[in-house]
């Protein structure tokens, strides 16, 4: 029987049962270690939307990082292949036919484009191999198409939400934002790729969190910078160009973006975010320098090191064919499984 995503179960009430919680990263899931394992080695496919992509990267060292450690555990050798997709879905479906046919155990997939996950769900559910798709959501006609689909990601809207947030605590606090006192807070907002949940949303809702608080919002520019640090670099110092000082507050869709527009406020001699404030999202190391050096306002994280072993947990209970119920406090249902974000600025960085 193969493992589905249940409601969050308490742990020791698992145990009371009789299943014991594996140590490690597949500690996420309660596995009856009653059943016996079924197979002594298991192979498993990460195939990426692009390898240059730092975050997507965490989430895969995490999973490689969980592979290793369960191995230890297990005694049962498992395999972790990557493919990078270099941001081509053709190149992707073909990649996944290629693992399909080499009878992967199960296939953890990054779509390139989120709204071409059809053909390829048709495909594993032919050759019955389950997937995990991750951080790319695909739309809910796709995730329904097969029960052995599974999607593990954190929501979207609530990033964007955070974001409000920190611009918000920061007034509360007594943090001058509306340099020219016009009772309107002046931002620009660099964004991901078009049509990616997280950019459609995360844009959205930061600015509705503002809004709901009682401030007056104007946007003097929005556009995509692929999630990019040079195509931020150099879209900010075209916007600095353009507005100078009128730009109150940056948003960004995510912290690397975030990276590019300290550089570009940095070569115009805008010295620090006290001069304009940015906000990122993601956590990543290089946005938690910039925050303790006060470049940077504050970011969300966005838990990757999470995800990736929420996903390796997974995959390894599918590619394992264990029973499994899910036990940590994630809200999830039968095939969605979602990592909360969390706040992060210079006050909880130690
Ligand atoms: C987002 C993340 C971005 C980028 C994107 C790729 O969740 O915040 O930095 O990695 O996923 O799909």
């Amino acid at each position: 029987m193969r493992g589905k995503f249940k409601k969050a179960f308490l742990l020791f009430l698992f145990g009371a049962l009789g299943g014991v919680s594996l140590a490690g990263c597949s500690n996420l899931f309660a596995v009856d270690q009653t059943e016996a394992l079924q197979k002594t080695e298991i192979r498993v496919g990460v195939v990426l939307y692009n390898t240059e992509d730092p975050f997507v990267m965490r989430i895969y060292d995490s999973i490689v990082a969980c592979a290793e450690q369960e191995e230890e555990i297990s005694h049962t050798k498992i395999i972790v292949d990557v493919l990078d997709s270099e941001y081509n879905q053709s190149l992707q479906n073909t990649q996944i036919e290629q693992l399909i046919k080499e009878k992967y155990d199960a296939i953890a997939i990054n779509l390139v484009d989120r709204v071409e996950a059809s053909n390829i769900i048709d495909k594993v559910k032919d050759a019955e191999i389950p997937i995990v798709i991750f951080n790319r959501e695909p739309v809910p006609q796709d995730m329904n198409k097969w029960n052995e689909v599974y999607y593990i990601g954190s929501h979207a809207a609530e990033a964007g939400e955070m974001q409000g947030k920190i611009l918000l605590d920061a007034i509360q606090k007594g943090r001058k934002i509306d340099k020219n006192g016009d009772g309107i807070i002046q931002y620009v907002m660099l964004e991901g790729e078009p049509g990616h949940q997280d950019s459609i949303l995360r844009s959205y809702h930061s600015i509705k969190a503002l809004e709901e608080a009682g401030l007056k919002t104007e946007s003097l520019a929005m556009d995509t910078a692929m999630w990019q640090r040079a195509q931020a670099k150099d879209k900010m110092l075209e916007w600095i160009e353009k507005f100078g000082n009128k730009v109150e507050v940056i948003l960004s869709n995510n912290d690397e973006m975030a990276l590019g527009a300290i550089t570009a406020l940095e070569e115009k001699g805008y010295l620090d975010e006290k001069t304009i404030p940015i906000i990122g999202i993601d956590g990543l190391d290089q946005a938690l320098e910039a925050i303790k050096a006060d470049k940077m306002l504050g970011t969300v994280l966005n838990n990757a090191d999470e995800q990736g072993r929420a996903i390796f947990s997974k995959l390894y209970i599918l590619a394992a064919n264990k029973s499994s119920q899910f036990v940590l406090d994630y809200q999830s249902t039968d095939k969605y499984l979602w990592i909360p974000h969390q706040i992060i600025t210079k006050e909880n960085l130690k």
